[in-house]
């Protein structure tokens, strides 16, 4: 049944427990908090969400450092909370993602603090050692300009330990069995308490092979079949959401080609041509990259976003193509980072242009995958620069005009609330946005309730539809019997589009706008002529004379058949 996948027709929606809501009044977020919200993120329409690491941590990279991946940061709330949290989501039909982090550690993790202890651990073999300083120490860090190696001497053990990422988040052995089995527990406990599968972090780097002699890493992509296998005896409709940031001919080493590994992934390369696309009003290098991502198997999907909690990664545009979109978008060496990326969020990026955020956002709806919305993009929310890296971006969700925008009633909130410019909380903030009906949010709201209602997007086939014009993007999508159509203008001048669907008997085809009253009719030749407004953007249903069209609109068609038969007989 179609439902039963049910990934691939849904909305997802990101947060951190400790920005979204305080309901304590410590200052931090936490899961009481959040499930007194989650009637907000009904109403948006939401239909999973996908929660950042919340289990005890140092707290040096946003919780990405786990120190014990079977409990609930204290300061987020309790196990309880949480049970709760997941009942209130059960009883609204949203389902859970959590982040699963198993390429590393705290060093703070008692495996490590174990490992570290002596050369008999048990757990010494969990972690990657090296008892001299690697030939390689210096290369593949993945912070560049602040992580300084991937190789660093610890005192106690009297030996180097690898790290892809920071040096407080040594790597796990991925390739000991124990720790395999350990990563299959962890995803064992949290299905047992009702989430519905995971984001995972970092899988190029978690099936790499790792040590000190190895001198290029291999994938065991068989890894993936192992966790899938797994995950589908525990939950059979439970997912994998895979963070691969690779070239699109390796994909299908991560969906498995007969979808037997992940499930989704985030789709990298779409995101960082659709930055250029809206920076350029190029829509050339984009339709390559949708054409470069297709092959998938049916069961797989992407994962469209166009901001998430890191860095808008463009290592893999040319670098002709990253210039452009630094100077579009992020201008001052401040707003960029680790040398590959931008560190703002949407809003301020896009000058907070209404007519490009809702651009950009149907883009992202209308892309093919599974959209994936940054908590607090749907109020066009800004960043803080004034934060470290990609702290930017991470402030607390803006509720409403009361002090620190009514995320916690502390005079103190652990991340500082944006209270500053246009984008500060005064002027920015739900409460606000729910009373007026124009508001980023409302529209959110209803686009995403119109997302839902054209499944074509998830699960059929598209194609892009041919333009004279580069800055103008048209895709189809074909799905047992039904096509929809959506026609985007990136430019920021009006532009005249003639196209045709690309279907077979074409003329007088009609175009159903889902959104306004503006339906367009083809000419004989099948071509349809539209002018696109800077940054329009429209969904259409292809009609079918008999579907959805308004009673006056056939009639006025069958009366104008009649006359020019009667006009001209035979
Ligand atoms: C992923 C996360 C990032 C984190 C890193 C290390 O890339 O998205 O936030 O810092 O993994 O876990
Ligand atoms: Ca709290």
């Amino acid at each position: 049944m179609i439902d039963d996948l049910w990934y691939k027709n849904g909305i997802f929606y990101c947060l951190a427990v400790g920005t979204y809501m305080d309901a304590n009044g410590d200052g931090i977020g936490d899961f009481v908090g959040l499930t007194r919200r989650l009637d907000y993120l009904h109403g948006l329409g939401v239909t999973a969400i996908w929660l950042m690491p919340f289990q005890p941590s140092p707290q040096r990279d946003g919780g990405y450092d786990i120190a014990d991946y079977y409990g609930v940061d204290p300061r987020y709330g309790t196990l309880g909370d949480f049970v709760e949290f997941a009942h209130g989501c059960k009883q609204r039909g949203i389902r859970i993602i959590i982040d699963l982090v198993v390429n590393h550690t705290s060093d703070q993790h008692p495996w490590f603090l174990e490992a570290r202890r002596s050369k008999d651990s048990p757990y010494r073999d969990w972690y990657v050692w090296s008892d001299k300083k690697p030939a390689n120490a210096n290369t593949g860090m993945v912070f560049p300009g602040v992580q300084k190696s991937t190789w660093t001497r610890d005192k106690e053990a009297g030996a180097w330990y690898f790290h892809r990422f920071y040096d407080f988040q040594p790597d796990l052995n991925t390739s000991n069995p124990h720790v395999q089995t350990e990563i299959l527990k962890i995803m064992g406990f949290w299905i047992q308490l009702g989430v519905s599968g995971f984001r995972m972090d970092a899988v190029p780097f978690v099936i790499a092979t790792k040590g000190a002699s190895v001198k290029k890493s291999v994938e065991q992509y068989d890894m993936l079949r192992a966790f899938r296998e797994f995950l589908q005896w525990r939950e059979g409709d439970a997912i994998i959401l895979a963070e691969a940031n690779v070239l699109p001919q390796t994909d299908l080493e991560y969906f498995g080609d007969d979808g037997d590994r992940m499930h989704m992934m985030f789709n990298f390369q779409v995101n960082q041509h659709l930055f250029y696309a809206l920076a350029a009003s190029d829509t050339r290098p984009l339709a390559k990259a949708l054409v470069a991502t297709k092959p998938r198997p049916a069961s797989a999907q992407w994962g469209l976003f166009l901001r998430n909690h890191d860095e808008l990664d463009l290592g893999r545009l040319t670098e002709a193509q990253r210039d452009v979109v630094f100077k579009a978008f992020g201008p001052d060496k401040d707003m960029q980072l680790y040398n590959r990326g931008i560190r703002r969020r949407l809003a301020p990026m896009l000058g907070g242009d209404r007519r490009r955020l809702e651009l950009a956002y149907s883009l992202m709806f209308t892309l093919p995958g599974t959209p994936v919305i940054r908590y607090g993009d749907e109020l066009g929310m800004g960043d803080n620069l004034a934060l470290p890296e990609r702290e930017c971006a991470r402030t607390p969700m803006q509720w409403s005009a009361e002090p620190h925008g009514g995320f916690t009633k502390s005079d103190k909130a652990a991340s500082p609330v944006l209270d500053q410019g246009p984008y500060g909380y005064e002027h920015v903030n739900a409460a606000k946005q729910r009373r007026d009906p124009n508001s980023m949010l409302n529209w959110t709201e209803r686009i995403i309730r119109m997302r839902k209602e054209v499944p074509e997007v998830g699960w059929g086939d598209f194609e892009v539809i041919e333009t004279r014009d580069p800055a103008v993007l048209i895709i189809r999508y074909d799905w047992r019997n039904n096509s929809v159509l959506f026609v985007h203008n990136l430019d920021e001048k009006p532009r005249e589009i003639a196209f045709a669907t690309g279907l077979a008997d074409d003329s007088g085809r009609l175009l159903i706008n889902l959104l306004a009253e503006d339906h367009s009719r083809a000419d004989k030749r099948g071509r349809h002529t539209l002018v696109r407004e800077p940054y329009g953007y429209r969904w259409y249903r292809v009609g079918g004379l008999d579907y959805l069209l308004r009673r006056s609109d056939v009639d006025t068609e069958r009366s104008a058949k009649r006359t020019r038969k009667a006009a001209h007989p035979g």
